[in-house]
């Protein structure tokens, strides 16, 4: 079983950038947490992270061929990006979103995600926990998927 965490604008600075929202945890920090769970599933993961929507795009088409399943933090995109919804509806590999914070209770222009409806579930709010969270729920939902 293959798992890519697939990243997407200003995430390479987690750590730094506003820590009062998204933590002190760096992007390797993150992935360090994942490799450590996905250890404990006896899973496979590869991690990208791009500042470009078409890189995203470019990156859920490889998924198609290579991974059985995607955890996406597309961070700003998640809001605006038509591209990337279809992306997603484009392969069949199952996709859950992602977010550090809890974009609901945040500024109303961070509400609506456009991935939401084509993504098997949404993990928000939890921190630095719910990157192996998300690897252990598309880990489970690839065993057994939800009906
Ligand atoms: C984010 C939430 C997004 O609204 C924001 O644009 C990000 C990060 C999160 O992980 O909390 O860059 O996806």
């Amino acid at each position: 079983m293959r798992i890519l965490i697939l990243n997407g604008p200003n995430l390479n600075l987690l750590g730094q950038r506003e820590p009062g929202i998204y933590g002190a945890v760096s992007l390797a920090g993150l992935e360090d947490r994942c490799r450590a769970e996905a250890k404990a599933l006896g899973l496979e993961l590869g991690f990208a992270q791009s500042n470009h929507e078409g890189a995203l795009v470019d990156a859920l088409h490889d998924a198609q061929t290579n991974q059985d399943g995607v955890v996406l933090n597309a961070a700003a995109y998640t809001h605006g990006s038509i591209a990337l919804r279809d992306a997603i509806s484009a392969i069949s590999v199952p996709v859950l979103e992602l977010h550090l914070s809890n974009i609901h209770a945040r500024e109303s222009f961070r509400h609506h995600s456009m991935i939401a409806p084509v993504c098997i579930g949404v993990i928000a709010g939890l921190g630095p926990a719910g990157y192996p969270l998300a690897v252990r729920a598309m880990h489970d939902h690839l065993r057994a998927p939800a009906p």
